[in-house]
């Protein structure tokens, strides 16, 4: 209970100066600190403009300080840890590990590097990858960022990933051939790196004592018509398996599957726009279907699979679905469509869960969990997940959750209005 002598220093009003001794604090953080918590320190102004700090605004600041100072938290994490009521938010605590980010310089590796950076203040991020000139780059654009480290390596070279991954905690295996035809073309390329770069990955994080280890998966892992879908299957294989190797050292290995990122290089939309200037858009078959997922998205899934997985599991986003022929309309109206006929290898539409999937599959926290079917794997999360019907599949075409013409036009334009005129659209022989 309070005391009336505690409720009258509450009721105090202290000078910014005051409040800098008090809390052994320059007078320019507490300013600084005001202006960032704003809705907690929130100190009242007299006639003269000058600020008076109440016992609560004071008791906030010191709270503040003990979150940034003593317990190394970023601004943004002690934001959240102040909206939770001052409990630890749900997740890990990033700011004493140090991972090991293979592929860091590519498209995922970048974006979950800036987020990691901005919300979540780790240790050290290693990137690791072959090309100098990306690092180089990237270097320069993440403005020489201390915590992050750059390493070049190939993930086919094991003992250069022993090496890169001593101290590490945490691994996101990120790197891989991706693009389809260039493995088709190079098969024994991508089965060096997408297959062999796994197992390498694998041997090094238990070798070397990592904690945890995230694999990126892909849609066209889910029956597979190309190489680099049945590599990435197989990648998927040895990860879940992985942890039937680790054994007392207790390396545990997941993966995350998502399909093709909104937005990102080579994907519908650059190509989409691109075509507007010329007046057509091409599609390749006008019933095609597909997820819809951003890098932000993508990135996310794979901070909340770190905190929940406990090994084996494959995490996949519920997400929303689109028809090509929606996007194209909200891009470009004013546009005629040709068909050209779907190409050797492509999908009519995406599928993130196999047949034989189904029946390990659970529905948990704004997931698909697909949970690994093997002896070894005893259950310990996932209490009150739901469990799906054995013929389950997740499905672009079958999804429960779409984005409208409407809708699309305004993420891929923002708020900006166009008129929509009806598309013509013309089959072509
Ligand atoms: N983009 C998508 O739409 C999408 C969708 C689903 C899943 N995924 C999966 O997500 C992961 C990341 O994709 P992304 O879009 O970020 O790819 P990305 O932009 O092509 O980047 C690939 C990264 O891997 C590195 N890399 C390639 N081969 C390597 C090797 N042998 N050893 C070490 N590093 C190597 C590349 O750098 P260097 O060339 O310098 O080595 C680069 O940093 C991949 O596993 C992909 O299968 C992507």
């Amino acid at each position: 209970m309070e005391t009336s002598e505690t409720m009258q220093v509450k009721e105090m009003k202290f000078r910014i100066k005051q409040v800098s001794q008090k809390l052994d604090l320059p007078v320019s953080t507490i300013r600084y600190w005001q202006k960032e918590f704003a809705e907690y320190v929130d100190p009242e102004r007299t006639n003269g403009g000058q600020r008076r700090y109440a016992g609560n605004d004071v008791d906030l600041l010191a709270q503040i300080k003990e979150l940034v100072y003593v317990k190394k938290q970023s601004i943004d994490q002690a934001k959240k840890i102040l909206q939770n009521g001052g409990r630890q938010v749900e997740g890990i605590d990033w700011t004493d590990q140090t991972i090991l980010l293979t592929g860091g310089t590519g498209s995922f590796g970048k974006h979950f590097c800036r987020v990691m950076l901005e919300k979540h203040n780790p240790k050290v991020i290693r990137i690791y990858s072959r090309d100098e000139l990306k690092q180089h780059e990237m270097r320069i654009e993440f403005g020489d960022d201390p915590r992050l480290r750059f390493f070049i390596g190939d993930v086919r070279d094991g003992k250069r990933l022993e090496r890169a991954m001593d101290g590490a905690d945490m691994v996101v295996h990120a790197a891989a051939l991706k693009q389809v035809p260039a493995c088709e073309y190079n098969p024994f390329e991508a089965v060096k790196t997408n297959v062999h770069g796994a197992q390498n990955v694998i041997d090094a994080a238990i070798d070397t004592g990592v904690k945890k280890v995230i694999a990126l998966s892909t849609d066209k892992a889910v029956n597979p018509v190309n190489l680099y879908g049945a590599t990435k299957l197989c990648s998927d294989k040895l990860f879940t398996q992985g942890n039937a190797y680790a054994g007392e050292k207790g390396t545990r290995f997941a993966c995350v599957r998502y399909g093709n990122v909104i937005g990102s290089r080579g994907s519908v939309i650059p190509l989409f726009l691109n075509q507007k200037k010329s007046g057509t858009i091409t599609i390749t078959d006008d019933r095609m279907t597909r997820f819809w997922i951003t890098l932000d998205e993508a990135v996310e899934l794979v901070i909340k699979a770190f905190y929940y997985m406990e090994g084996g599991e494959i995490f996949v986003p519920r997400i929303p679905s689109m028809r090509i022929t929606d996007l194209a309309e909200a891009i470009a109206p004013e546009c005629k469509v040709e068909i050209i006929g779907i190409r050797p290898g492509e999908k009519l539409h995406e599928s993130l869960t196999g047949e034989d999937e189904g029946r390990n599959t659970i529905s948990y926290k704004g997931m698909y969990v697909i949970l690994p079917n093997m002896s070894w794997w005893e259950r310990k999360n996932y209490r009150g997940g739901e469990k799906l019907p054995e013929n389950f599949v997740y499905t672009s075409d079958s999804n429960d959750a779409w984005l409208g013409v409407d809708e699309l036009r305004r993420i891929v334009y923002g708020n900006e209005k166009i008129t929509t005129p009806k598309m013509r659209v013309k089959a072509v022989a």
